[in-house]
Formats: structure tokens, sequence, C-alpha cells
């Protein structure tokens, strides 16, 4: 079951073919030189095929490759995979092409116990039927977008309704219902795997066809690091995180009020009785909302405040203050007291939704059996604004042809004694 390697050279030889395009455009050689480049290419791309399996790449040593084995079938009969990154402290993030779901997360306590952080279920079945979005890869648009509308160039657009009068997390076949082409890849910076999944023009609703790939990378400081590349052939919207469901104490081992979270954000964005953002970017100063210091997440969560009793608990985008021009901006830090484990959140993007599972009701069965009960995870979703098609003063999120998508986020795990 085992291909990473000769995946890993067929991806260096395509990169090599791209470079003979490159070269030979870019200079318009003769016929006679391109077929000298071609072959003394081609001969290097066989010598590095040849000794890819054996690590010895010109590049510096690349980490082990990731393993693949079967995760079941969609309902349709497509095999679906599991793909299982490791790294030298025994740390795991598991990913299954179905939705690009993060299926699994394990990472050490302050004893080097490790534990899997994250929700979700054991095999495809689980990810068909969830509506929940455990772990997955969530486009075209994250999150809502107001009556299901909105307005390119004097177009309007009208998407499919998922959740009341508006558009959910894409659709009504968003991403994480999508099948997605997998290629293991060898990098420098640890195992990492690429998805990608073309989204046709038109589909729920949105224009152009847009090409999305995305990038899990399991280093050996314990972080993992995903990032969404996407172009487009018109103009369009584009929005895309991962909604895993974290519990720093273990899938499974109960709720989550006693996390102490910090974000880096002076304002959110409230919400109106459909969560769609008024537009508003409110201080958060005094309110339930400021998680300026570190906070139990229980300490405020059932007071009597009008964002929270619309959101059900926390469902909030929060503004973040983004310390970095370029480059990724500490969002959020969590840490879970009995273990020790400690997430960061570090992103390019200039929002974090703020989730705290309430509408988890404990009849899903999960992994290994688990049931997840209302507020036994929080998400914490990075992102443009919801609504942000609709909202000309939040972020654009307008991708034009020509132009390329690009965001990356980092959970980074660590421990306090
Ligand atoms: C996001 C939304 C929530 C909810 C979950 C999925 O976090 O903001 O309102 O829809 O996704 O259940």
């Amino acid at each position: 079951m085992i291909d990473s390697a000769s995946q890993s050279a067929a991806h260096q030889v395509d990169l090599l073919d791209l470079r003979v395009v490159a070269i030979e455009v870019a200079l318009g050689w003769g016929i006679r030189m391109k077929r000298w480049m071609t072959f003394t290419i081609l001969t290097g791309a066989l010598l590095m095929t040849t000794l890819a399996p054996l690590g010895a790449t010109p590049d510096a040593t690349p980490a082990p490759a990731a393993t693949k084995k079967t995760f079941g079938k969609t309902p349709g009969g497509q095999p679906v995979d599991l793909y299982v990154l490791t790294n030298k402290n025994g740390a795991e993030a598991s990913i299954t092409n179905f939705g690009g779901a993060l299926v699994t997360l394990k990472m050490p306590d302050r004893n080097g116990k490790l534990a899997d952080l994250i929700l979700g279920f054991d095999n495809v079945d689980g990810y068909v039927a969830d509506k929940s979005y455990f772990g997955a890869l969530v486009g075209r648009y994250g999150n809502r977008i107001g009556h299901a509308q909105f307005v390119l160039d004097g177009k309007t657009y009208t998407l499919a309704k998922n959740n009341g009068e508006n558009t959910l997390h894409g659709g009504i076949k968003g991403f994480n219902k999508a099948l997605w082409t997998a290629k293991i890849l060898s990098t420098k910076g640890g195992q990492s795997l690429e998805l990608g999944y073309v989204s046709k023009d038109g589909e729920e609703g949105f224009p152009g066809n847009l090409k999305v790939t995305v990038i899990y990378t399991l280093t050996d400081a314990n972080a993992l690091k995903i990032e969404y590349s996407a172009t487009t052939d018109k103009k369009t919207v584009v929005n895309l995180t991962n909604h895993a469901y974290f519990n720093l104490a273990g899938q499974g081992s109960g709720d989550i009020l006693g996390h102490l979270l910090t974000i880096q954000a002076d304002q959110f964005t409230p919400v109106d009785s459909g969560l769609i953002p008024t537009g508003e970017l409110r201080d958060l100063m005094g309110t339930p909302f400021d998680f300026r210091k570190p906070t139990a997440i229980g300490a405020r969560i059932d007071q009597a405040d009008e964002q929270l009793k619309l959101g059900g608990g926390y469902d909030h985008n929060f503004v973040l203050r983004m310390t970095m021009d370029h480059g990724e901006s500490l969002a959020a830090r969590v840490v879970e007291p009995t273990s020790g484990r400690v997430m960061e959140v570090w992103t390019t993007e200039p929002g974090i939704q703020f989730y705290t599972g309430n509408f988890l009701d404990g009849k899903t069965v999960g992994k290994g059996g688990a049931t997840y009960p209302k507020r036994n995870a929080f998400c914490l979703e990075t992102q443009h604004f919801p609504d942000s098609p609709n909202q000309s003063k939040f972020p654009s999120v307008v991708l034009n042809p020509g132009e390329t998508y690009h965001t990356v986020t980092t959970y980074k795990f660590s421990v306090e004694k």
C-alpha cells in the first residue's frame, strides 16, 4: 500500500518538465538546444527517480514520506484513503482525501503521553453522513453568506441555501463532501500531503472554475501547517478553512470549558439571529468576548449576553490584530491545564471563527465509540469574515483570473509544566 517513493519521483519529474517548458518559452532556443536540454534534464530526472527511493535526492535530506491505507468507499463505490503523517517525536496527523478531512492529530502531554486531540470518525462512512464538518476542508466559502446571494460586477449570483435563508460552508455539497486527489510529498519541512480539487464553474452557484490545492505538513517541531492555494478562470469569491474540532485533553474526554483561551483580537463581528454579521466591528473590551488575557472558555459562556444567546455560546468571528505584514501572525493560544498541552494558531488570515461546539448533541458516535455532546470541543477556524461578499467594509474575498489565492495556517503544539 505504500507508494510514496513513486509518487514523490513523479512529482520531481513533473517539476522538471515544467522547468523545461519555462526555459524554452523564456529564451526561445532552437530545436537542437531544446532537444539537448530535454535529454540532459530527463537524464537527470531518471537519475533522481532511481535515487529517490534511496533518499539520495540532491535536496537536503527529506523526511521519510507519509504512508497510506484504505479508509473505505464512498456511497458511489469510489475507494477512499487515509494518509498518515508522522514525525520524530511520534506525533501523528492523518488525513483522508474524502473532504480533505483531518481525521486524527496525536500530540504529547507534559509526560510525553500521546492523545488524539480532534473529533472525527473511524472510517469514511462517518464523514459521508457528517453534518458538523468534523476536521473537514471547507469551501468554496467558509461560514455564511447572507440570503444565499452576492453581487459581483453588477451581476447577482444565487447560491444553494443550506442554512435557513443563508449559505453555510460552501452550500449543499461543499468541498467537505468532495473526493480530493492526493499526492504524498517528500519535503524538507516534514511529511506532507498535497490535496487537489477543481470546483466547477456554477458549482453551488459560485462563478468560475476554481482550482484548489491544499498542503498539510506535520513538522518535527509538532506543528501542523495547512497551506491553501487557488486560481480561477472567472472573477469569484473564495474563503477556505479547516473545521477541526479540538479537545486538548483528548477527543471524547469531556467538555472544553476549562481550557484557557487567548485571542489576539480587540474587536469581533456581532451577528443577527441568522448568525450573519451586522457589519459592525465591535470593541470587545469588557464583554464576554474579551480573550485578550488567558481566560477559561466556560468562565462567561452562559452570561446573559445578547450575542452569546444568538450563538448558543461562542460562534463568532474575531478581528485579528495581525502583527505581521507578511507571513503568519499569532491568532490564538489555548492551554489545557490538566494535560499541560498548549496549542497556538498562527495564520495569514484576518479573522478567526471561535465556535464552542454549541450544535453538537452527543448523538453522533465518533472515533473509538466516543460520543460528542455539546461543548466537548472548540473550533478556531482561520478565515476572512463571514458574509464578506456582501460587506464592503470587510477585507475583500474576491479572486480574479491571473491571481493566486494563498493563505497559511499553522497549529503549533507544546506543553506547559
Ligand atoms: C461554523 C459555524 C457554526 C456551525 C459550525 C458547523 O463554526 O459558525 O454556526 O454551523 O460551523 O456546525
